[in-house]
C-alpha cells in the first residue's frame, strides 16, 4: 500500500489541523487507525467498480483501427555476465513502460482523495513487450504490480534477467551488442512503442568489474518481417563494451539483492 502519497486524505488534512491535540498518543493512534481503514474502504470501492466489466484481453484502443501508444526506457541494472567468444549478453533490468487505459479512469473526489492504486500485472491489460534477439530465459525478479492513476495512465515497470545474443569479433577492441524489444504479437497498427527516457539508461547502473561500459545508444525503428504484410516498430539500445584492465575472467559477480526491487521501483519512477 502506498500510504506516503494519499495526499488530501482526512489522515493528511487530519495531520495539518491537529497537532496541538496530538498530545496524547492515544488520540493519534485512533486517528491512524480510523483514517487508514477508511483508504482501505475506498481502494476496494475502486477496484469493485473499475474491473466489474474489464476484459484485460482487449487493448485499450481509441478504437479497433487505432494503435495503443506505449512508452518505453529500458534502465540497466548489470551486466551480469558478457561472453564474446559464447556471443552472448546476459544482464538484469528495468523496463519502464506507461500507456493510457481509459477503462480505468475515477475521480478521485468520490473515492477519499484516492489518486493512485496498486494493482496486480495480471489483472490488466499488458503490453507483450519482449526482448526480440533473445537466446535464453527471462527471469522475471519481481511479483509484477502495476500502479494505475486516476486519469487512466498506467505504469509498469517490471525487472528481470535477460540473456541477449551479440555476434561480435573476438579482435575487436570495443564489442558492440544490441538489445532489441518489441511487441512480440502486435504490429505498429495495434501497438505503438515509443522510446521515451523518463530517466537516463544509466542512471541504476552497478558498474562490472570485467567490462567498461563506453556508451549506450539508443533508436526507434520500423521493421517488415518475412511473416507479416505489417510493419512492427523496436526500441533498440546499442551497449559498447571493452574489456578492463587487468581482467581475463568474468567468473565472479556480486549479486544484487532484488527483496527490495519492488518497492524501489515504484518509488524510483515517481521521482
Ligand atoms: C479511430 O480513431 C482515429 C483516431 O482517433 C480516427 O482517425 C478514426 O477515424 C477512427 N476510426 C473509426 C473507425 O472510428
Ligand atoms: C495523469 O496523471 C499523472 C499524475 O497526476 C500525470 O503525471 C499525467 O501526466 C497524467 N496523464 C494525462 C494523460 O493527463
Ligand atoms: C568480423 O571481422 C571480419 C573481418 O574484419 C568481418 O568480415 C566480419 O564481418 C566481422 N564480423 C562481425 C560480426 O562484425
Ligand atoms: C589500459 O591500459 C592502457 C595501456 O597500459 C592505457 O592506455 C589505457 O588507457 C588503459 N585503459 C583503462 C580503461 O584504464
Amino acid at each position: 500500500m502506498n500510504l506516503g502519497s494519499s495526499a488530501g486524505t482526512p489522515r493528511e488534512m487530519g495531520r495539518a489541523g491537529n497537532n496541538a491535540l496530538c498530545n496524547t498518543l492515544l488520540f493519534c493512534s485512533i486517528l491512524a487507525y480510523l483514517t487508514i481503514g477508511a483508504q482501505a474502504q475506498d481502494e476496494n470501492t475502486i477496484y469493485e467498480r473499475l474491473f466489474k466489466d474489464y476484459d484485460k484481453n482487449v487493448r485499450p484502443a481509441v478504437n479497433i483501427s487505432s494503435p495503443v501508444p506505449v512508452t518505453f526506457n529500458l534502465i540497466l541494472r548489470k551486466i551480469l555476465e558478457f561472453d564474446p567468444e559464447d556471443q552472448s549478453i546476459s544482464f538484469a533490468a528495468w523496463l519502464q513502460m506507461t500507456w493510457e487505459d481509459k477503462r480505468l479512469v475515477w475521480f478521485p473526489r468520490n473515492f477519499g482523495g484516492l489518486s493512485e492504486l496498486e494493482v496486480r500485472g495480471e489483472d490488466v491489460w499488458i503490453p507483450d513487450v519482449e526482448l526480440y534477439n533473445t537466446i535464453g530465459p527471462t527471469e522475471a525478479l519481481t511479483d509484477f504490480r502495476v500502479l494505475l492513476q486516476s486519469n487512466g495512465t498506467v505504469i509498469y515497470v517490471p525487472a528481470s534477467t535477460f540473456v541477449a545474443s551479440c555476434p561480435t569479433n573476438l579482435t575487436d577492441e570495443v564489442h558492440r551488442c544490441t538489445l532489441v524489444f518489441g511487441s512480440w504479437v502486435h504490429s505498429a497498427l495495434k501497438l505503438d512503442l515509443q522510446h521515451k527516457a523518463y530517466a537516463p539508461t544509466l542512471r541504476e547502473y552497478t558498474p562490472s568489474h570485467v567490462w567498461e561500459l563506453k556508451g549506450v545508444s539508443v533508436e526507434e525503428l520500423i521493421k517488415m518481417f518475412d511473416c507479416c504484410p505489417q510493419p512492427y516498430k523496436e526500441v533498440r539500445y546499442t551497449l559498447e563494451l571493452s574489456r578492463k584492465n587487468g581482467s581475463t575472467s568474468s567468473a565472479w559477480m556480486p549479486r544484487l539483492d532484488w527483496k527490495f526491487l519492488t518497492l524501489l521501483l515504484v518509488l524510483c519512477f515517481k521521482i
